[in-house]
């Protein structure tokens, strides 16, 4: 476990005040998070998460968030070819607002932790001690081969033991005056990084790592873990699991999960906006998701479990329903499952977040009181 770092983050999150911390996934590459032509049009702009950016702080979200990518999945959508660059995009939508906290996603084989420390404590004093960072291995091999990037000679396990001392490295520079640094795939000789962030002890730190070396590698060192789950119970068991391992390196770490709201007037009109964006599945995009994740060429037509459930081109857990409906699901995920907040998607985040606002969130809030 980090020797260094055992104490709780305080974030400023409601969820430190006996709330839930709920937040958006931003779309800021094209198409979001469904696998489709027919819905609507994402296109990734910048004008376009600006204007979401601003509608989930006047909404009373606690978040947002950016993924980095850096090669989309192809198909006739060409899905999340067209994608803005995590960090600077944060720069800028945290000079557009003013309250909610500003996550971005750095990949730890790509960019060196020195880099790391000085832009993300720069977004931090940019935007008045809001920002985190959401730590990322990179495990998508035509994504970094395409510009030499890809290491043959670290495995999936290894990422996270190279992930884990580039985070000591980050989180050294974030506190010390200079950082002297041996290890197998970092090398700090009297490093230095100034300004020191704003929040402490640090910048909130998330991973979704999912996989058992990534899950340990989470407890240990981020303040936050993304998880997902076949259903509830499922869910439910990877969080107390979390909790547990959290609790057994003598830390505690949040447990989130995202989740896509497919919303309509009524329970029927959101299931047949759903219907709408299935017929318009896009199977060459799926393939290159599939690829993306590690399946070989060989394994890509054939049925299993994951493949039946995600072919319906969500690439994301997703509920569907009137307002009521979806309220009731989320409280229902936020209490048994016992997360500590959540990552909302839309399939349109103009005509979603609001409705969210006015009709969800007020719901959640009332159910999941802050303390004063
Ligand atoms: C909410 C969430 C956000 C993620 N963001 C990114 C991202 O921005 N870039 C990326 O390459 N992978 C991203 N991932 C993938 C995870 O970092 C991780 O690699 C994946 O969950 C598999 O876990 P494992 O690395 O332990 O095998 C994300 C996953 C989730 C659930």
């Amino acid at each position: 476990m980090d020797e260094t770092d055992s104490s709780t983050t305080t974030t400023g999150l409601p969820s430190d005040r006996g709330g839930k911390d709920l937040g958006v996934f931003m779309p800021m590459a094209n198409g979001g998070w469904i696998l489709s032509s027919t819905t609507p049009t994402l296109d990734g702009s910048y004008a376009y998460n600006r204007q979401v950016a601003r509608l989930a702080e006047q909404g009373g979200l606690d978040f947002i968030m950016a993924m980095a990518k850096w090669r989309g999945f192809g198909g006739h959508t060409e899905h999340w070819r067209r994608s803005l660059e995590s960090q600077l995009l944060m720069a800028a939508l945290a000079e557009a607002t003013q309250r909610v906290k500003v996550w971005a996603t750095v990949h730890t084989l790509l960019q060196n932790p020195a880099v790391t420390a000085k832009m993300i404590a720069t977004l931090d004093h940019i935007s008045g001690g809001r920002a985190g960072l959401n730590v990322v291995t990179g495990s998508f091999k035509d994504e970094f081969e395409q510009m030499g990037a890809w290491r043959e000679d670290v495995d999936h396990d290894q990422r996270y033991d190279l992930a884990d001392e580039w985070v000591q490295v980050v989180k050294r520079l974030w506190t010390e005056p200079t950082v002297n640094f041996d290890g197998r795939y970092f090398q700090m000789k009297d490093c230095q990084s100034d300004p020191k962030p704003l929040a402490h002890p640090h910048p909130f730190l998330v991973c979704a790592g999912t996989s058992p070396k990534g899950m340990q590698f989470t407890v240990d060192r981020m303040d936050a873990i993304f998880l997902g789950g076949s259903d509830l119970a499922d869910l439910t068991a990877k969080s107390r699991q979390a909790k547990a391992m959290a609790a057994a390196s003598g830390r505690s770490i949040k447990t989130y999960s995202m989740i896509n709201l497919v919303l309509g007037d009524t329970d029927s009109d959101a299931q047949a906006r759903e219907a709408r964006y299935r017929d318009g599945f896009d199977e060459g995009a799926f393939h290159g998701m599939l690829r993306a994740y590690g399946f070989l060429d060989a394994e890509i037509g054939k049925e299993n479990a994951f493949t039946r459930k995600a072919r319906t081109g969500f690439i994301a857990e997703h509920v569907v329903g009137a307002p009521a409906t979806v309220s009731a699901h989320l409280i229902r995920m936020l209490n048994e499952c016992q997360l500590d907040g959540l990552m909302l998607i839309f399939p349109d985040y103009l005509e979603g977040l609001p409705l969210f606002s006015a009709q969800i969130l007020p719901r959640l809030r009332a159910r999941f009181p802050e303390r004063a």
